[in-house]
């Protein structure tokens, strides 16, 4: 098929642009290179040996993505284009209602226009809010925190109503737990701009001594040593994750929220010590009070991915943090 990603020169995103295309598809770039790099595309033609058409531009602009769509023939969309700093977002708002919510309506549009119906949205478990519970399934309650959270809750609600309105779109929302690692050549990865907030790569500019250490957010959290605890996910097993869902959109109609996570936990201490034994480096790191708006424990009930999508993580963390450690030594910032 003929997929568009939105955003497709970015972590998760190029990571799919892999996937999909070494699994027979044809997978055109769609990006404004906000928050990424022009070169991830010859990167990718390098990995896949292929040319890849990209067409460098804004998901708010209808026109540009009606023309994209029509020319190149596209039959589904997988939308990673969006805002997603937690922090920035309260600072921010309206940028991020602007891009991520219109952005996400102008494609919407652009796809109706286009008799394109079939959909895979990046969420986020950032959905849930402050979970009181995990492992988290898909019928918790939503409720946001941030601008950033509350834009994903928006975009799902319009494409709930959207499958509703007309029962002949496909709309699968994937809600993302930590993607972490990179893809094995260590040629594609996270690249974030500036001090990195999230903890992975973080922690490898640290052992490349980038950074002097890393601070931890708190160690007086109710969990096994105080620290907080998420569902850390190869970024792989995420990208393989889209697969799973094109062909389930391409299968039934109708409007799915789904979990990608492993289902299992994990702290920042012990994130910690799993990257030492895999950059063979000692990550010096101080505790410090907690991050505002940070939960104790957040990991994912990944039984409906397995159930509706036939899909499962099946990477195990040391390949997380080897394939992070490669990337950050080979292109990392
Ligand atoms: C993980 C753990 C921190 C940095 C965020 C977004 C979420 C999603 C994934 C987009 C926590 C601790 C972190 C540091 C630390 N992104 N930490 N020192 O907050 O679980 O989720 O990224 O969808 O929307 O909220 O990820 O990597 O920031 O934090 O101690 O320098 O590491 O307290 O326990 P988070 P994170």
């Amino acid at each position: 098929m003929k997929i568009l990603l939105t955003g497709g020169a970015g972590y998760i995103g190029s990571h799919a642009a892999v996937v999909l295309s070494q699994a027979g598809h044809e997978v055109i770039i769609f990006d404004n290179f906000s928050n990424s790099s022009r070169s991830v595309i010859s990167r990718l033609e390098n990995i896949l040996n292929k040319k890849i058409v990209c067409i460098e531009g804004n998901i708010c602009d209808f026109a540009l993505l009606e023309n994209a769509i029509q020319k190149n023939q596209i039959e589904a969309v997988i939308h990673f284009a969006g805002l997603k700093a937690v922090g920035e977002s309260n600072a921010k708002p309206l940028e991020y209602y602007a891009n991520n919510v219109q952005g996400t309506i102008s494609l919407l549009q652009a796809m109706q226009a286009t008799g394109v119906k079939k959909i895979i949205f990046s969420s986020s478990a950032t959905v849930y809010g402050a979970p009181k519970y995990s492992p988290i399934d898909e019928e918790y309650p939503l409720s946001a925190t941030n601008p950033y959270g509350r834009s994903k809750i928006f975009i799902e609600k319009i494409l709930q109503d959207l499958a509703i309105s007309d029962q002949s779109w496909s709309i699968v929302c994937l809600r993302y737990f930590n993607p972490v690692g990179a893809h094995e050549s260590g040629l594609i990865g996270e690249d974030p701009e500036g001090i990195p907030n999230n903890l992975m790569p973080y922690l490898a500019q640290v052992a490349i001594g980038k950074l002097a250490k890393v601070y931890v957010f708190g160690d007086d959290y109710q969990t096994l040593d105080g620290t907080g605890v998420r569902d850390y996910i190869h970024v792989m097993d995420l990208a393989e994750g889209h697969l799973a869902a094109l062909a389930y959109a391409c299968r039934q109609t109708g409007f799915e929220a789904i979990n990608l996570g492993t289902g299992k936990g994990s702290s920042v201490l012990e994130i910690i010590k799993g990257f030492e034994v895999a950059s063979k480096k000692t990550i010096p790191y101080e505790i410090v009070g907690r991050r505002f708006g940070d939960v104790a424990v957040c990991f994912a009930k990944a039984d409906l991915a397995k159930k509706k999508l036939g899909w499962s993580a099946k990477r195990d963390l040391s390949d997380a943090f080897k394939s992070a450690w490669k990337w950050q030594n080979l292109e990392g910032k």
